[in-house]
């Protein structure tokens, strides 16, 4: 949550910050602040609302300065006003600092703050971090070899408890800049005579795609010529640079309107991403060399346990079913954020993956470790490369479907359902599924990208349904077995862009309560693909029918419905098993967007959301 951006350097800091905001907008987006310091003080420019606001109130403001800090906050203690805005300056006006995360004993820290005589002038739990900063600053002597500010920030963080990424300034100090990490994320930008500190990838790659991922625990001190870290116990860290490997390019929207929008028509190229290089030369099954498993240690697993949060774990609840479909294992998928507190009984030889985009999410990153304090091996299906997930994985799956910007994620969940169908096929073949089998399924999986191709070709259609049942206020999503996930995914989808109301349900399960919904109100979208169930989602169709329910239903090449039973009829093509909820996922997505656009709601910026949730 939230978006972080430090400059120091030889340029105007004020624009590249801006800039970097404006890309880390989909991280939060109640308020927006920057701090630069000229002149011997803090400029300080805060705003409510977007980045947009925060630029024209900038424009009012000769900003020279070449350091300086700004943020998108995705508010959690506090309400959404200018006050409550970061960047924070300490009541001394020494220090400023920005802030993602909780300080959860902040509360303690003010009262012993203000018996010291420091002011609040906001309700956030940051404040105290900037004015504990001050505090020490104030009171501790130099001490040989540590630059006192530095120390303060060092001493301030010994005491904080929850999470945090900051970065913050001295007035004293100008062309210094002090950040650390514990659970929220940050990234070193290492440019020409400048560098850069941001949450994200997004803000750095204008400039320069040398990175370093700091890791939780690690304190840095940056100037525009170098960088320091160490961890907060003093001990040196030698950092390893990375190399980013997309390009500025790959988080623009072309001639998109919007990054939803984007990222739902890239599906087939970011498919073809995800499984580039991972078949068997023999096309019989799929290979995955970061899983750091031999076959013969993945043939002693006999249960799998998957965690993840929102779309990720639908995509894991679609995964389970062709784990348990093809390889005849059983698997367990929970929320991230129940199992680290639930204590659940493992066995010995279960196999734990976590699945997340950003490889950020707070529950999803405390499930990982819950598991691995247990003692297991925890591999993860992760898109962001250098990821706090990715890091701290035994092993693990890279997406490779470049950034995903839209907070509604779309191509993420495609490849997520992708690499689970090829982890299922890896498994079954290792066990029962013969090597034809494994060719079916190879060049079904393969002809993926061009069967969403041609059901995207469905986008007209469904902008057409999309207008007709844009004003409606609840809708039902209706689908069984692997497609069941797909109903939660299209009402999760619907509930976040659109704001309507929507619920996924299996859809013989329906008539166990959900049916009280029904009227001419509510619509129901069902998925009755070709195959045994058919005609029992056809009988649920009728049920909803003769409750005068309106009925979209999406059904695969070749299937009939008996005349009048659907008021909208979308078809997809018809699929492997294994593709078919990647396929299924097309319709519903395009569906949601439409009806966003429709009701002239924020595509890309849902309200209350942010793309990835870094506080618990
Ligand atoms: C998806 O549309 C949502 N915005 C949300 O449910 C998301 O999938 C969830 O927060 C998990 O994110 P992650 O994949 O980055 O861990
Ligand atoms: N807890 C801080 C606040 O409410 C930071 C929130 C964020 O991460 O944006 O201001």
């Amino acid at each position: 949550m939230c978006g972080i951006v430090g400059y120091v350097g030889k340029q105007k800091a004020s624009p590249f910050i801006l800039e970097g905001l404006k890309r880390l907008e989909y991280r939060g987006y109640d308020s927006t602040g920057v701090a630069i310091l000229q002149g011997g003080a803090f400029s300080l420019v805060k705003k409510t609302g977007r980045v947009a606001n925060l630029e024209r109130e900038v424009a009012k403001f000769n900003l020279n300065g070449t350091f300086g800090i700004g943020h998108t906050r995705w508010a959690t203690h506090g309400g959404v006003t200018d006050a409550n805005a970061h960047p924070h300056v300490s009541s001394d006006g020494k220090i400023a600092l920005i802030h993602n995360g909780v300080i959860e004993n902040y509360s303690s820290m003010k009262k012993f703050l203000v018996s010291k005589g420091y002011t609040f002038s906001s309700e956030t739990d940051t404040e105290v971090l900037c004015n504990l900063i001050a505090y020490h600053y104030a009171k501790e002597p130099e001490v040989v070899g540590e630059n006192r500010f530095f120390a303060s920030v060092r001493k301030t963080l010994l005491h904080a408890e929850g999470t945090y990424g900051i970065v913050t300034m001295c007035v004293d100090l100008p062309g210094e800049m002090v950040a650390a990490r514990k659970g929220s994320p940050l990234i070193l930008g290492l440019g020409d005579g400048e560098n850069i500190v941001a949450s994200d990838v997004s803000a750095i790659v204008a400039r320069t795609q040398n990175v370093v991922y700091l890791k939780d625990g690690e304190i840095v001190r940056l100037t525009p010529k170098e960088f320091q870290i160490t961890t907060l116990d003093q001990e040196a860290v030698s950092p390893f640079v990375d190399k980013v490997t997309w390009s500025i390019a790959d988080a623009e929207l072309g001639a998109h309107a919007h990054f939803m929008e984007k990222e739902i028509f890239e599906q087939p190229l970011a498919l073809e991403n995800s499984m580039r290089g991972r078949f068997s030369e023999d096309s019989s099954t799929a290979n995955f060399g970061g899983l750091n498993l031999t076959a013969s240690e993945l043939r002693q697993v006999d249960r799998f346990m998957f965690c993840a949060c929102g779309t990720a774990w639908h995509a894991c609840l679609v995964t389970e079913h062709l784990i348990e479909r093809f390889a005849r294992l059983p698997v367990e998928v929970d929320y991230a954020s129940e199992f680290r507190y639930r204590n659940s009984p493992l066995d010995r030889n279960t196999l734990f993956f976590v699945m997340s985009q950003s490889g950020e999410t707070i529950d999803t990153l405390a499930a990982l470790r819950e598991a691995q304090r247990k003692g297991y091996r925890v591999l993860a299906i992760n898109n962001v490369v250098g990821s706090t997930i990715a890091r701290e994985a035994n092993g693990g799956i890279y997406q490779h479907v470049g950034p995903e910007i839209g907070v509604a994620s779309t191509k993420a969940f495609t490849s997520q359902i992708l690499l689970g169908a090829m982890l299922a096929l890896y498994i079954a073949r290792l066990r029962d599924m013969s090597f034809s089998d494994g060719v079916t399924y190879v060049n079904a999986l393969k002809g993926a990208p061009d069967l969403v191709r041609e059901a995207l070709k469905q986008a007209p259609h469904i902008k057409a349904i999309a207008k007709r049942f844009a004003h409606h206020s609840d809708f039902l999503f209706l689908g069984r077995l692997s497609l069941f996930p797909l109903a939660l995914e299209g009402a999760l989808k619907l509930k976040e862009i659109s704001y309507i109301h929507a619920e996924g349900y299996p859809a013989a399960e329906m008539k166990h309560g959900p049916i009280a919904l029904i009227s001419e109100k509510c619509p129901s979208v069902f998925f009755a693909p070709k195959g045994e169930i058919f005609n029992k989602v056809v009988s649920s169709m009728q049920e909803i029918k003769a409750r005068k329910g309106p009925v979209i239903a999406i059904i695969t090449e070749g299937c009939e419905l008996p005349p009048g039973l659907a008021d909208e009829v979308i078809t997809i093509p018809d699929c492997h098993e294994a593709v078919l909820p990647i396929v299924a996922a097309i319709p519903v997505q395009l569906l949601s967007y439409y009806i966003a656009v429709d009701r002239g709601c924020d595509v890309d910026k849902p309200r209350n959301l942010a793309k990835s949730v870094t506080v618990e």
